[in-house]
């Protein structure tokens, strides 16, 4: 088939072949104007800009009581450790991502073995651009699920019920704000090269920007996009030798680990009290198709199409990507943050440790939860024992 048509069908072939993944009924019925939204009208890649119509109510509060003491003491500790991403990261740090004495990722990161038994050959020039590249691709989702992240919690602050969780989404809004400065600045000024937001990507943020049920968007953003990123974050931190990216994630995860957090107190409180059996079984086989969804999020199609379309099929490109030593890493610590939230907050009883087996998830279940970790206490296992584990199965 020529490349061009090629390109064209198979997205949308593999689009189906996602949607078809999705075995619940009602979660699929859930997904499924989002998923028209992103894979196939494909509206993020299309305009400047998108609109997403959102339809949830403001609760007030008239009282002001302090009403949840963990998260008031969340609240405090947010407060104390604002940071200006302006006055606080060194921008003056000169950043060549093509300077193979300070790789953006390491070489193994990224390695390519597979690709070269189909055939594809790259220069070393070319395979320091194409890192660039995927680097880039990267730190630009990360910038456009922050900017979903920012609506979530604007959305959240405003729907919430307790006074104390309002109080506390003022800064995360605050946060996500520096977030999105924060990445777009380094995306914009030392690596020049945005990519557009990917589909998979978009129909999880559209979805969850458009239920009008709070607890949705909650456990959607803070516990799986959020839970993701912040493994995401922690890898890179973890394996970049450019020491402005560095210092930039360091403060990222201190904040993000703070939001996950956030999101396992209110969750839990309100997964294990307030819901009915039938609300939290639905809840429990959404974010479980979720996770699987999730899974996909980092095959890098775009860079994919730069680079290799006219060489590789997606059946192999997605072979490479899943074979890469460091994307094995990227899963791995990702979904060892997820699952034991997940477990945390009430949405991994006995019936799904079957799905979850199957999945090959279910190792990861009996981590230790954001409840039981201090956002210090994560940042430092990602600079001691577990990086050196990583390091050793990556190096
Ligand atoms: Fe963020
Ligand atoms: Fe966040």
């Amino acid at each position: 088939m020529p490349v061009k048509i090629r390109q064209k069908v198979e997205p949308l072939l593999e689009a189906l072949s996602i949607l078809q993944e999705v075995k619940n009924p009602s979660v699929l019925g859930n997904l499924l104007p989002s998923f028209g939204r992103g894979f196939v009208l494909q509206l993020g890649r299309r305009d400047e800009a998108t609109h997403m119509p959102a339809s949830h109510s403001a609760r007030f509060d008239w009282d002001y009581s302090s009403d949840f003491p963990e998260m008031r003491e969340l609240y405090r500790r947010a407060k104390q450790n604002q940071w200006d991403s302006e006055v606080d990261v060194d921008w003056s740090v000169d950043v060549d991502p093509l300077n193979p004495e300070v790789p953006l990722l390491p070489d193994e990161f990224l390695d390519l073995s597979v690709a070269e038994n189909y055939g594809v050959k790259l220069s070393a020039t070319e395979s320091r651009r194409f890192k660039k590249d995927v680097a880039s691709w990267i730190l630009s989702q990360f910038l456009h699920g922050e900017q979903g992240a920012l609506y979530a919690a604007a959305q959240v602050t405003e729907s919430v019920e307790w006074v104390d969780g309002k109080l506390y989404g003022a800064t995360q809004v605050m946060d996500e704000g520096r977030h999105v400065e924060s990445f777009h600045r380094y995306i914009d000024q030392k690596l020049e090269k945005l990519y557009v937001i990917n589909d998979n990507l978009f129909t999880i943020i559209d979805a969850l920007m458009t239920d009008s049920r709070w607890d949705m968007k909650f456990l959607g953003m803070q516990i799986m996009v959020e839970g993701l990123a912040l493994g995401a974050f922690g890898v890179i931190y973890r394996f970049t030798e450019e020491p402005l990216l560095k210092e930039m994630l360091r403060y990222v995860i201190l904040d993000e680990a703070r939001h996950v957090h956030y999101g396992v107190l209110a969750l839990g409180d309100h997964i294990t009290q307030r819901l009915s059996e039938k609300e939290r079984r639905e809840r429990e086989d959404w974010v479980f198709e979720i996770a699987l969804l999730m899974r996909e999020r980092f095959m890098f199609w775009e860079v994919y199409e730069e680079w290799f379309a006219h060489k590789l099929t997606r059946k192999q490109w997605r072979e490479c990507v899943n074979e890469m030593p460091g994307m094995r890493e990227f899963r791995q610590v990702m979904f060892s943050r997820l699952i034991p939230n997940l477990r945390q907050i009430g949405l991994l009883s006995e019936r799904m440790l079957e799905h979850y087996d199957e999945a090959g998830l279910l190792k990861y279940a009996s981590g230790a939860s954001a409840l039981e970790m201090t956002e210090q206490e994560f940042l430092d296992a990602l600079d001691d024992d577990h990086a050196d584990e990583l390091t050793e199965q990556l190096v």
